[in-house]
């Protein structure tokens, strides 16, 4: 069999992903019920970062530890990565070496050459254009506080950025509409969004966007790689920030979603993430649930 990756959250299908969302709420209640499960004994989890992390890093080792496996952290700063050696020589010799790589860089298209040259599967641990395993994370905390997502209002507010990307893609595998209320010069990839123009629309209005929405999100005004361009970000995006007073004019049971880190009194006011509408928190421990049962599905320890 191909050796399976996760690049996009197109490379599962959909019947495949709710079923892989349903796992992780079973392995996030074992978990808690202290049962002991370690399909990943012997195994070794390459992780690969060219941008700084907390919640990805730590819920990728975490996942392996308690699944009875390890995991490596590699740097550029301290692989030879970091001085040239090809991205392909690279992915050749660590493939020989781990059972599973997971990769954060800034070109989306490092991380494709990776995958081609990999013999075990790679993940996506953020790239420039997409933020795969986050929407794993996201997905699953709305389905744990409202049900499914099929069908639902989600409203993007903010840069279009990756996270903005794997929303758009989110939209096409889990079937819900996405609005998207971001500045002029600050949308996301045009292609993406006539592919998928049936599930996404863009509006420029933040308050036109949350109208009616099950779910609101948003992130930082500048990504990993963009620090330079901070001042000019926070001129343009002055109108886009979430507040309880924008999360009124949404649905009565709307969501509020971060992926974090967050820059309170920029994306969102200084009471938002402690709203009472905010499920940040268990969103961000999602990512280890979440993970876990991706793993499980790329290391043909667990079948949909
Ligand atoms: N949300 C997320 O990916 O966080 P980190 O950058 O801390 O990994
Ligand atoms: N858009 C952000 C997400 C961080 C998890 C970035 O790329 O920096």
């Amino acid at each position: 069999m191909a050796t399976r990756h996760f690049l996009t959250l197109l490379d599962i299908e959909p019947a495949t992903l709710e079923k892989l969302l349903d796992r992780a709420i079973e392995l996030k209640t074992m978990l808690r019920k202290g049962v002991q499960h370690e399909p990943f004994r012997n195994k070794v989890l390459g992780m690969i970062f060219e941008k700084s992390s907390t919640r990805t890093r730590v819920s990728f080792e975490s996942a392996m530890l308690q699944c009875g496996g390890g995991a490596i952290f590699l740097s550029p700063r301290d692989t030879q990565l970091g001085r040239g050696e090809p991205v392909a020589d690279t992915a050749r010799v660590l493939s020989r070496m781990v059972d599973i790589i997971m990769i954060r860089t800034f070109e989306h298209e490092k991380i494709e050459t990776f995958a081609r040259y990999s013999s075990v599967p790679v993940i996506n641990a953020l790239t420039d254009t997409y933020h795969p395993c986050q929407l794993l994370a996201d997905i699953q905390t709305f389905i744990e506080h409202r049900g499914s997502i099929r069908g639902k209002i989600v409203a993007w507010v903010g840069d279009g950025n990756n996270m903005c990307h794997s929303y758009i893609e989110a939209a096409r595998q889990f079937g819900f509409q996405l609005r998207i209320a971001c500045p002029e010069g600050f949308e996301p990839n045009a292609n993406l969004v006539a592919t998928h123009s049936d599930r996404v629309t863009i509006v420029r209005d933040p308050k036109a966007a949350v109208e009616h929405a099950h779910l609101v999100a948003t992130d930082v005004w500048a990504s990993m790689g963009q620090e330079e361009e901070q001042d000019h970000r926070a001129n343009a995006f002055a109108n886009y920030q979430v507040s309880p007073a924008l999360m009124n004019l949404a649905a009565k049971d709307a969501l509020f979603m971060h992926c974090l880190p967050a820059h309170r009194g920029e994306e969102v006011s200084e009471d938002m993430l402690d709203d009472p509408r905010s499920v940040v928190w268990d969103e961000a421990e999602n990512r280890l649930h979440a993970q876990k049962a991706l793993m499980e599905y790329l290391l043909g320890n667990w079948k949909p």
